[in-house]
């Protein structure tokens, strides 16, 4: 089936719900399996993560052409505090001091192999930081969006590649 999907965030594809789907391209900056990220103080209850990208790159420096895919899915880690030890950071990452520029780069990265008129999903909890804060660092701001979850902390925002067309000149 051709790719026409691009997720560049995949982690461990909880938000897919074929975590198989044909028609997508899985990428991660990381690979592990099976790896112990939570365990109940009485050890009777565990938590694990596999993260296996068809593709291992960086968001801020994808390998594919320009204007590639239709629609493409940016999901970066949202935690700025939180040891290494904590189970949201094993499984989500976390945000290093230069997020705005990191933030930035990736999702010019993602609005580059996105085809014209092709649709960017950009996912963001407010655990640590606003929205706000997110669309300043980028210069953009979704056409429009949605919260969710139990705290309405998930954002879901809509972005569209829209390429201004050049009046004629005749
Ligand atoms: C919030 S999690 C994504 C969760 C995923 N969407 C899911 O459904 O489970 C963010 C992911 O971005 C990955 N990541 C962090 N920095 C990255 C980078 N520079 N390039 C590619 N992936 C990166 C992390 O390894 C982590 O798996």
């Amino acid at each position: 089936m051709e790719k026409k999907i691009l997720d560049v965030t995949c982690g461990a594809r909880t938000i897919w719900f074929n975590k198989d789907h044909p028609a997508a391209v899985f990428c991660d900056k990381r690979r592990e399996y099976g790896t112990k990220i939570w365990e109940s103080a009485d050890g009777k209850k565990e938590r694990f993560v596999t993260v296996d990208p068809d593709l291992q790159c960086d968001f801020t420096n994808l390998p594919f052409r320009d204007n590639s895919f239709p629609l493409v899915i940016f999901d970066p880690p949202h935690l700025t505090h939180g040891g290494e030890t904590s189970w949201l950071v094993r499984k989500y990452g976390r945000l290093e001091d230069n997020w705005p520029e990191m933030l930035r780069d990736g999702f010019r990265e993602c609005m580059r192999v996105l085809k014209p008129d092709g649709v960017l999903i950009f996912k963001w909890s407010e655990y640590n930081l606003p929205a706000e804060a997110v669309w300043a660092a980028i210069g953009q701001k979704p056409l429009f969006g949605h919260r969710s979850g139990k705290q309405q902390q998930t954002f879901w925002g809509c972005f569209m590649k829209i390429i201004e067309e050049e009046p004629c000149s005749t």
